[in-house]
């Protein structure tokens, strides 16, 4: 009896009451997976997971706003994601520009800057136009900065800062013995960001899809089998609670 009040007791921990405020990640990074295999556990077609996706975000975005993270980057397309049948593809577009349209004065209102990494020139041009918008229309705002990473590829992200880098040398303004990590991070997309110190990946799959191959160095992972569109503010916590008690070294003693 004993025994069973303690598991009870357990599995209704309140893991926000646990988290220590003073200690919130920075910048977190969730890769959004596992819509699709949700919809298919349900007979519903791929689209209605991504639709149920969505209403994740919307939950997590206010989450991370209200426990005063400072960046959350969502991966939301991947450079492979442009594999996917067309069909696939048009409706994730379409859902962005849904989600742009009727969030951006809820997410303005809420301080949340509405910030986009990757190759966007890729993107249909109304996608380009939803998110200029959103982030003129929020840039001034002090509060969360919601990194949507769309066309994000971390190869694509490495390959753009050469280049970047590449050109500069080309013109004499730097020379070769100026390449430094800091002059690489501040030629990639999360340029003037923090390297993420959570990075989440729901849905069972243990690897990270291209996604901030150069910014995880030391980031601590999480990872869970709930699909993304289950995933919920309980998780949020649980995760942050879990990244509070990791010991985070980075190569040094303690
Ligand atoms: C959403 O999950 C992530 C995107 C690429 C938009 P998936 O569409 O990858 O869902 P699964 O992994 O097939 O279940
Ligand atoms: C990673 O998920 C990309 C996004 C969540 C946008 P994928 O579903 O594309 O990754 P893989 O194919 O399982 O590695
Ligand atoms: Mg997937």
């Amino acid at each position: 009896m004993l025994f069973f009040n303690k598991k009870k007791k357990n599995e209704s921990k309140n893991f926000l009451e646990m988290i220590d405020k003073n200690k919130i990640p920075k910048h977190i990074a969730i890769i959004m997976d596992g819509n699709g295999r949700w919809a298919k556990q349900r007979n519903l077609p791929r689209t209605f997971g991504h639709k149920a996706g969505v209403e994740t975000i919307r939950e997590i975005v206010k989450a991370c706003s209200e426990l005063g993270v400072k960046y959350l980057t969502l991966y939301a397309f991947s450079t492979e994601n442009w594999k996917r049948p067309s069909e696939e593809v048009n409706a994730l577009m379409n859902l962005l520009v849904e989600y742009l349209r009727s969030e951006v004065q809820e997410l303005h209102k809420n301080n949340v800057v509405v910030n986009s990494i990757g190759d966007i020139s890729k993107l249909p041009l109304i996608c380009q136009e939803e998110l200029k918008n959103a982030y003129e229309k929020t840039k001034d705002n002090t509060g969360l900065v919601l990194n949507l990473a769309l066309n994000y590829g971390g190869r694509d992200e490495i390959k753009n800062a050469v280049i970047k880098i590449a050109q500069l040398i080309k013109e004499n303004k730097i020379d070769i013995e100026d390449i430094n990590e800091e002059l690489i991070s501040s030629n990639l997309y999360t340029a003037n960001m923090p390297d993420p110190d959570l990075l989440i990946r729901p849905s069972g799959e243990y690897r990270l899809s291209n996604f901030l191959l150069w910014q995880v160095a030391y980031t601590e992972f999480w990872y869970s089998n709930i699909y993304w569109p289950e995933f919920n503010r309980e998780h949020l916590y649980r995760a942050i609670y879990d990244y509070q008690n990791r010991d985070r070294r980075f190569g040094g003693i303690k």
